[in-house]
C-alpha cells in the first residue's frame, strides 16, 4: 500500500460530513487541533536541542511541576483552538480557571477541554507522550460565564481525540461514529488515515497498572490482579501479560491496537484527591474513544461518562479497555 491509498485528514472529514453530517465548524476546529498537534510534535523533537525537556520553576493547579514543553504545548493548543469562531471556552490541565473567548456563549458554540502534554515526566527519557482533547457543544445560549458552566458530563461530548508523540505521530479521533487513527506523514505534512475503524477486542490477556501501588489498592483491584497473576492454574485459566508505560496516551493507543485493560483506580493513598487521573480532559475523552471502539470505561462500578463533574480539575478512578475485563472488574466492585 502506498501513501496515495490513504485519505488525508480533510478528505476523511469531508467523507464523514456526507456520511454522518459532521459540521463544517467541527471539521475546521479539528483541522486547527491537528495543526496544534503537528507543531507540538515538532517542538518535542526539537526539545533536546533547545533545552525545553526539563522543568520550569512553576507548578500547575494540581501542584505538579510544569515542564517547559507543558507550557509550550498549552500555548499551541490555546492559539490554534482560538482560531475557531465557535470556540467559547478552553479548559486546560495547565490553567487554574476556564479561559473564556467570548462575552456571550451561544447555542452551538464549543467548550474544549485538553491536557496539552500528558505523561510529560517521560520527556527526558524519550518515551512517548501525548495530547488529549474533548469537545462539548452548547445546547443553549449562555450569559453567565462561570467555571460551573463547563462542568458537563462526558455523555455530552461530541468529539474526543488524542495525539501520540511516539516513533511516529498519531492522531486518533471519534465524533461519535467509530474511531479512526491517522499518522503524520513527514513529507507531505498531512495526517493520513492509516488505522480506520479501530476496535478494542472484547477479550484480552494483557493489563496495565502501576503495581508499585498495590499496598493502597482496594479489594476489587487486588482480586483482579491476583487472578491475572495466577495465570493458567488460576480462576481465569489463562496467562496474562503486564505493561506500564506511565503515559496514558500510549497505554490507550496500545489497547486500541491490540486490546488490554488500563487501570488507575482510586486507592487509599489518592482517595482524598478522588483518584489520580483528571475527569474532564483525561478520563472523559479516553472513555468516549474506548466506548466508541467497542470497549468499556469505568470509574470502578459505574461508567466514567456518567460522572456529573463538580470541579474543573476533578479526578476519578479509571478502568478502561476490553469489555469483558472491565465488566469483570465492575462486577468485583459491586461485590
Ligand atoms: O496524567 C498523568 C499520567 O502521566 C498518565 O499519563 C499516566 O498514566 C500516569 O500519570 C502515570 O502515573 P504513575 O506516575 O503513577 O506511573
Amino acid at each position: 500500500m502506498t501513501t496515495e491509498d490513504h485519505l488525508t485528514f480533510r478528505q476523511f472529514m469531508l467523507r464523514e460530513q456526507d456520511r454522518v453530517g459532521t459540521s463544517s465548524d467541527l471539521i475546521l476546529l479539528l483541522e486547527d487541533i491537528a495543526t496544534a498537534c503537528r507543531v507540538i510534535s515538532h517542538k518535542i523533537r526539537e526539545g533536546a536541542f533547545v533545552g525545553t525537556l526539563g522543568a520550569t520553576d512553576d507548578t500547575n493547579v494540581q501542584g505538579e511541576t510544569q515542564k517547559e514543553l507543558d507550557v509550550i504545548a498549552n500555548d499551541e493548543f490555546m492559539r490554534h483552538c482560538a482560531n475557531s469562531p465557535r470556540c467559547a471556552a478552553l479548559v486546560s490541565e495547565e490553567l487554574d480557571n476556564v479561559v473564556w473567548l467570548k462575552k456571550e456563549a451561544k447555542k452551538g458554540d464549543y467548550f474544549i477541554y485538553f491536557d496539552p502534554l500528558d505523561g510529560s515526566s517521560n520527556l527526558e527519557l524519550n518515551i512517548s507522550v501525548g495530547s488529549i482533547f474533548s469537545i462539548v457543544e452548547l445546547q443553549e445560549d449562555l450569559t453567565d460565564l462561570t467555571d460551573e458552566a463547563v462542568l458537563i458530563a462526558g455523555t455530552e461530548q461530541i468529539c474526543a481525540g488524542y495525539s501520540l508523540y511516539g516513533p511516529s505521530t498519531s492522531l486518533v479521533i471519534t465524533t461519535g461514529h467509530g474511531v479512526n487513527g491517522f499518522t503524520h506523514q513527514m513529507g507531505s505534512g498531512e495526517f493520513l488515515l492509516t488505522f480506520p475503524d479501530m476496535t478494542v477486542p472484547a477479550s484480552t490477556q494483557e493489563y496495565a497498572i502501576n503495581a508499585s501501588r498495590q499496598n493502597f489498592w482496594d479489594a476489587a483491584t487486588k482480586r483482579y490482579v491476583d487472578e491475572c497473576l495466577a495465570g493458567k492454574d488460576g480462576p481465569r485459566g489463562k496467562k496474562f501479560n503486564m505493561r506500564w508505560v506511565a503515559s496514558m496516551v500510549a497505554e490507550v493507543h496500545r489497547i486500541l491496537t491490540r486490546g488490554g485493560v488500563f487501570m488507575y483506580p482510586m486507592d487509599s493513598e489518592n482517595a482524598s484527591m478522588g483518584g489520580r487521573l483528571r475527569l474532564l480532559y483525561e478520563a472523559n475523552p479516553m472513555g468516549m474513544i474506548i466506548e466508541q471502539a467497542g470497549g468499556k470505561a469505568s470509574i470502578g462500578g459505574s461508567r466514567i461518562l456518567e460522572v456529573a463533574p463538580t470541579d474543573l480539575h476533578q479526578r476519578c478512578g479509571v478502568i478502561l479497555g476490553s469489555a469483558e475485563e472491565v465488566d469483570l472488574i465492575d462486577q468485583y466492585y459491586s461485590e
